[in-house]
């Protein structure tokens, strides 16, 4: 097959540049050779048209609301399969046979504890600390106790760092919320599933035994594998970029942590449900919708709108039917989930949503369920992170492995003085 190019038609003259397709989904021009041929970068802030990688790891068709995690969609996953499975498909290709999936189980499970010396670093947190706070520090800190896996040219210690970060997350997580209530932080039990043991080691005290419901377990199952992975998303990026310097895993993460927290991205959640309860009844929804459209007014509806989905997160519709069965199996009746399916109605029949194609997300409904579970909202966030992990590591992985890898270094248009001299103070 002869290779299909794209002809840039400069002052210069005419320069050809590949075009490569992929498995399915755009194809993307090759403009590596760009600058060194035409001595022009390409303009593109917030990477709307830039494919920084190729990876096989996550492909989402946003025209279509699909999501498939190495070629499985989300839904079937969500519904189907363990948040074990989910991590070993998405670091390792493929679905684990039986055997690989209980090997791959008990590694995670044997990660779990933590140095009991990082107990100490919690505690020089403010009791008020904001959970993700907590995370950057702590597992920025965890490269500072791992030595033996922060070797990043040896697979064999990546493969370690990524088992004990999935496995480390919830710990930490979970410890990070003990510690905000003054509560003893619970060790791990090994005999528990990963979101059983996240649920104990959070609602568990040490004076008494904990019993996992199964349908709050399986709500979280299916929250985790939401979460997993999203592509290049801004914090998987960020993720990218720190390990393209060579950076160690841990470090790595925790810039994936910090970039997560704001509300444009991770911290949406958090967002979305304090919006619902400010809108707090159905009467309120048309003046909310109004602020929303209006230019003026920096009032967007939280867990609205997608950089990559043009059509209803397929995350969207697993979570409004988990919160459903997490309110009717807690026997709970959440107002807020009324204003939620409501303002979802009148968003999705109004002029301005459709033309600008604006949808729920995953953060749309996901707040009612970890509220209704008993997080209080500044941990949603951090339970994305936790989730987030999973897809972090896998593209993490990919990247040090790809030998097209080279480190992040974008360049800009320059619009600041040109040259100039210095002039001392005493003459400014
Ligand atoms: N409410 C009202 N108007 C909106 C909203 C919203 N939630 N989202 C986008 N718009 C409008 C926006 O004002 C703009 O209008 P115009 O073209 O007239 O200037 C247009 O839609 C396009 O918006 P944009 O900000 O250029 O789009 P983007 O791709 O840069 O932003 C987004 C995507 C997710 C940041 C944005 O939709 C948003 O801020 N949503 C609310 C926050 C949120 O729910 N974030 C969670 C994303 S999903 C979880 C994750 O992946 O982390």
């Amino acid at each position: 097959m002869t290779e299909q190019t794209v002809t840039l038609n400069t002052a210069e003259g005419d320069f050809s540049y590949p075009l490569l397709p992929g498995s399915v989904g755009p194809e993307v021009i090759d403009i590596r050779k760009l600058y060194g041929q035409t001595g022009k970068f390409t303009y593109d802030p917030g990477f709307t048209s830039t494919a920084s990688c190729q990876s096989a790891i996550t492909y989402i068709d946003g025209d279509q609301g699909i999501l498939l995690h190495r070629g499985y969609p989300i839904d079937q996953l969500a519904e189907q399969s363990t948040f074990m499975e989910v991590a070993y498909l998405l670091l390792h290709g493929d679905l684990p046979k039986k055997s690989e999936l209980d090997e791959f189980t008990n590694t995670i499970t044997y990660h779990t504890m933590l140095h009991e010396q990082l107990a100490t670093f919690y505690r020089g947190f403010r009791r008020d600390a904001h959970p993700m706070a907590i995370m950057c520090g702590v597992v920025g800190a965890l490269s500072a106790f791992y030595h033996d896996s922060t070797d990043i040219t040896d697979p064999n210690q990546r493969l370690i760092a990524s088992h004990r970060l999935i496995a480390k997350m919830p710990t930490i997580a979970a410890m990070a919320f003990k510690y905000s209530i003054g509560q003893p932080f619970v060790y791990p039990k090994n005999e528990l599933s990963y979101t059983g043991n996240f649920l104990r080691m959070t609602f568990g005290v040490p004076a008494e035994e904990y019993e996992v419901n199964p349908v709050i377990e399986s709500a979280m199952r299916r929250i985790f594998i939401l979460h997993a992975d999203h592509e290049q998303n801004a914090s998987t990026s960020t993720v990218r970029l720190a390990g393209s310097s060579g950076a160690n895993p841990f470090a790595c993460i925790a810039a994936g942590i910090a970039c997560l927290w704001g509300p444009a991205h991770g911290g949406a959640n958090e967002a979305a449900l304090n919006m619902l309860r400010e809108i707090g009844d159905v009467k309120n929804i048309k003046h909310y919708v109004a602020r929303a459209k209006d230019k003026d007014d920096p009032f967007r509806l939280m867990g609205f709108g997608h950089r990559v989905y043009k059509n209803y997160d397929p995350r969207a519709k697993v979570m409004q039917k988990t919160a459903e069965e997490v309110l009717k199996e807690l026997g709970k009746s959440d107002p807020v989930l009324d204003v939620a399916r409501e303002l979802e109605q009148i968003a999705l029949s109004d002029e301005y949503f459709i033309e600008k194609k604006l949808y729920p997300n995953v953060d749309f409904y996901s707040g009612i369920i970890l509220n209704a579970i008993g997080f209080p909202t500044d941990m949603f966030t951090a339970l994305f992170a936790l989730a987030r992990t999973v897809g972090w590591v896998a593209q993490w992985n990919e990247m040090i492995s790809d030998p097209e890898q080279k480190i992040g270094r974008p360049r800009q248009l320059y619009v600041g003085a040109t040259q100039r001299d210095y002039v001392p103070v005493s003459e400014r």
